[in-house]
């Protein structure tokens, strides 16, 4: 295992630069602070938040100092395992032509998205730490022939790891470059043999109001309807791509990431990747989903990224790349249809009008 694991360190990039980003090259703080404005309008963020969303208020330069503090002490007190896996070339960082540098690993765990811990990007890091991950207990059930249940030794042993670097596309307009362990979910649904009435695949995350406080209060949880649910069709959960991921950086998932076991779609906005899912069910019609449960019009079922396809409120045509930069570097990319996997996905959706199914 170690060696395994030294392989891993020595194949990463990391880089020194970033540290020393001053705060105009940071990822968009106005770009998901105008997503937060929804849930204020929509009545669900407190005051500060509120100030946070006409400049960046101390509350946004704190989300900001956040991201570049040296502060670890008080965001470390999960303990994360080395994990044993392969490290297919078809996932390295050499992709499509593209030389993939990765987002340095603190970066990838101290900037969130997992509002059942906080809906600002440092909460999750600070207040998932005591997150119990093990025991757990992750049911696959409904159009399938073999139900079954795994748990938390299961997720890590049952199907063979691999290293997949993916790109990370948000809706917010940031995306990260994230070397992932895990296994394809298609391995998971075929195991479990779906019926032939399985069109669609429903997952949810855990309700767990006791060790999730976004979950029990509105103004930190930014008023999702909780728990937290995801859904793909069949055919694109059982696409190659499509990941249950159990790590990163060699490690098992620290709980801001969605430990123990969370969903990548790299070819979506990061939001149809759930984070902790406990329930993974096959079903006939298609799943509610939670953020086009909350506003329809701006988050669609497919989520496809998509440059041409504009969010109502912000552009989609270029996103802040959290990975390098020296100190005059901005780190705006074009953003590419289906977020660089057009050539492995765009057939899922040939007869579709992407418009129309956002
Ligand atoms: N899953 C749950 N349960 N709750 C969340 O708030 N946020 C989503 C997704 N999965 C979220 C979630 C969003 S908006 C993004 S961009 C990604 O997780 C962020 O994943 P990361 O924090 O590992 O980068």
């Amino acid at each position: 295992m170690a060696k395994n694991q030294e392989k891993a360190q020595a194949f990463y990039i990391r880089d020194s630069a970033i540290e020393q980003l001053p705060e105009s090259q940071v990822t968009d703080e106005s770009v998901y602070l105008q997503r937060r404005t929804l849930l204020k309008r929509l009545g669900y963020l407190g005051a500060g938040a509120l100030l946070s969303q006409h400049a960046l208020s101390s509350s946004a330069h704190a989300d900001v100092l956040g991201f570049f503090s040296n502060d670890d002490d008080k965001k470390s007190g999960f303990k994360r395992s080395p994990l044993t896996f392969s490290q297919p070339k078809a996932f390295d960082k050499t992709q499509a032509g593209e030389q993939l540098v990765l987002t340095p690993e603190k970066k990838v765990t101290t900037y969130n998205n997992f509002y059942e811990f906080g809906a600002k990007k440092d909460q999750p890091a600070e207040y998932a730490q005591d997150f119990k991950v093990n025991p757990w207990q992750l049911k696959i059930g409904g159009e399938v022939e073999k139900p079954i249940t795994l748990d938390y030794d299961d997720l890590i042993k049952k199907f063979p790891l691999e290293e997949r670097i993916y790109r990370l596309r948000c809706v917010e307009a940031w995306s990260m470059v994230i070397p992932w362990v895990g296994f394809s979910l298609a391995a998971l649904i075929k195991h479990v043999k779906p019926t032939s009435k399985a069109k669609y695949v429903a997952f949810q995350t855990l309700y767990d109001p006791e060790q999730m406080p976004g979950q029990k209060s509105r103004f930190l949880g930014g008023g999702i309807d909780y728990p937290y649910v995801e859904g793909l069709r069949l055919d694109e959960a059982l696409h190659p791509l499509s990941l249950m991921a159990v790590g990163l950086y060699g490690k098992t998932l620290p709980p801001q990431n969605g430990a123990p076991i969370r969903l990548v779609v790299p070819w979506k906005y990061g939001f149809k990747s759930i984070k902790s899912i406990v329930s993974i069910q096959l079903t006939e019609r298609q799943p509610p989903t939670t953020w086009n449960i909350l506003a329809p019009q701006e988050y669609g079922f497919y989520a496809n990224v998509n440059p041409k396809v504009a969010h109502p409120r912000w552009s989609q045509a270029s996103e802040r790349r959290i990975t390098t930069g020296g100190l005059f570097a901005r780190n705006r990319i074009p953003t590419q249809l289906f977020n660089g996997y057009a050539e492995q996905v765009a057939h899922l959706y040939k007869d579709m009008d992407l418009t129309k199914y956002y």
